[in-house]
């Protein structure tokens, strides 16, 4: 059973205040920071930057991961790597026939790198690129804004990603993106999601200890 990993997306804090919103959230148990980096062109919204993670660095010691919803992230790699990013994950929509030159450009910056793939994407579109992968991203809302609902056709998906993980015997996180809450994370996790990304339902809650712990252990 692989280790249940709480990743609150910052998405949803207080960016006047973001240094201080992710050492609260680290010290509310967060096990990674999940950052929404857009670019007002491959989704409609535009977030932040590298700049804005460097110096949100200092404030956490968990995992930083850099979900990159940008137009040719192949240019940015080396920023985001500079930036301090553990794990860079790029979009199969965004990357198409670069995904594995993409994801092997992350890798060659010593950090860890992750395929992701949109809710009417078909698992098939990365099946060959997921051994190079330490992490599959599986979209469960259309990328661009927090708050969305859960699309459950992303479950079917999580398990074939699964099975897929299974058969090359190498330790490769599932992480679930978008609308997660109390009522569905446990479709996920049985599905075999063990990276569970939550903007607005821990973001929007007084006690984030609390709810980041029931997120784990339900
Ligand atoms: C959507 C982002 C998500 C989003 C999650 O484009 O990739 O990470 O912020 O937010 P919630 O949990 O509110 O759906
Ligand atoms: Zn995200």
């Amino acid at each position: 059973m692989k280790k249940i990993k709480i990743a609150p997306s910052i998405l949803s804090a207080d960016f006047s205040k973001i240094g201080e919103e992710i050492a609260q959230i680290t010290r509310d148990g967060a096990d990674v920071i999940h950052l929404d980096v857009m670019d007002g062109s491959f989704v409609r919204n535009i977030s932040f930057g590298p700049k804005l993670i460097k110096e949100s660095r200092k404030y956490s010691k968990a995992v930083f991961d850099a979900h990159l919803m940008i137009v040719n992230p192949w240019n940015y790699v080396p920023q985001f790597a500079d930036a301090g990013a553990d794990i860079i994950t790029v979009h199969y929509e965004a990357c198409k026939d670069k995904l594995k030159d993409t994801l092997n450009l992350i890798k060659s910056h010593g950090v860890k790198c992750g395929a992701v793939i949109n809710p009417d994407t078909e698992v098939s579109k990365i099946a060959d690129v997921i051994e190079l992968c330490d992490m599959v991203l599986l979209m469960s809302v259309f990328p661009g804004f927090g708050g969305q609902k859960f699309i459950p056709e992303v479950l079917p998906k999580i398990e074939e990603v699964a099975k897929l993980v299974n058969k090359i015997g190498k330790e490769i996180d599932i992480e679930v993106d978008g609308g997660i809450t109390k009522e569905n994370v446990k479709l996920v996790k049985d599905a075999g999601a063990n990276v569970i990304v939550a903007g607005s339902t821990v973001f929007n809650e007084p006690d984030r200890a609390k709810i980041i712990k029931e997120l784990r252990e339900i």
